[in-house]
């Protein structure tokens, strides 16, 4: 696979081109960045361990029937994807409430939400990535009825098989986000799913092992993937 020009540079990840116009590398970098990119920094091995926590997840969602961008892992920290035209929003799912929704609705930190909720948001960090309903999304033509449905059908279906992989070794999955694509009209999950995009505590401790890590200064942000990767027994070397 031959690596070709750059397509577009993100705050934690690259895309170029490749010798098939229907294939693109994502090289994950160490760069971190939280806020809307307004607090970054580079973390050493993060590039490596999310390409390779991704494509874990990726491959666990394509046995339990998710179509997802995903081919396969290039080097330790570029995968091969499918390239996708991008619906621009954010699909949420949360589990527990903690993070935005708190200080927007003003609600306690760490309760159980049952039924889980789901938000979707505009991707668009000069805004701050703005919470929009299906209404916006249909009248500004960013996806049609259909795929709104889908990106909420298969969100959830998401959080059923990944709360269950986490819960599994001793975690809780809080919350996530999902980005999702279409090649040759069909829909599928496209971006990431690392660290990164959710939140995961320890299920006896509710000690933070995610990006929170990185948000809220306590340190130890890789070695918390890291430990992640460990538990789920995602290979790293
Ligand atoms: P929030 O509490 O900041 O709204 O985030 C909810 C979850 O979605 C959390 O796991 C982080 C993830 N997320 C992103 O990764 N990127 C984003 O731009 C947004 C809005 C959320
Ligand atoms: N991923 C977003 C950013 O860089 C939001 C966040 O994680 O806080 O800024």
């Amino acid at each position: 696979m031959q690596r070709s020009d750059q397509l577009y540079a993100g705050k934690a990840k690259s895309v170029y081109l490749t010798d098939s116009p229907e294939l693109l590398i994502l090289h994950f970098r160490n760069d971190t960045s939280a806020f809307d990119g307004q607090k970054v920094a580079q973390l050493d091995r993060k590039g490596m361990v999310n390409n390779k926590f991704n494509a874990f997840v990726m491959r666990e969602l394509e046995k339990h029937g998710i179509a997802t961008h995903f081919e396969r892992l290039l080097s330790d920290d570029e995968s091969v994807v499918k390239r996708l035209e991008m619906i621009p929003v954010e699909c949420v799912v949360r589990n527990i409430a903690t993070g935005s929704i708190c200080k927007r609705l003003g609600v306690e930190d760490g309760i159980d939400l049952d039924p889980p909720t789901f938000e979707f948001f505009l991707k668009n960090d000069p805004l701050h990535d703005p919470m929009i309903n299906e209404y916006h999304i249909r009248s500004f033509g960013w996806a049609t009825e259909d795929e709104v449905k889908t990106m909420i059908e298969r969100t959830f279906q998401v959080n059923d098989i990944l709360k269950s992989m986490f819960l599994k070794s001793d975690m809780l999955l809080v919350d996530f986000k999902l980005e999702f694509g279409r090649q040759d009209g069909k829909l599928f999950l496209g971006d990431e799913f690392t660290p990164d995009g959710c939140r995961i505590w320890d299920v006896n401790t509710r000690e933070k092992l995610d990006k929170d890590r990185f948000r809220r200064n306590l340190g130890g942000v890789v070695e918390a993937y890291e430990e992640v990767a460990q538990r789920l027994g995602v290979p790293l070397d």
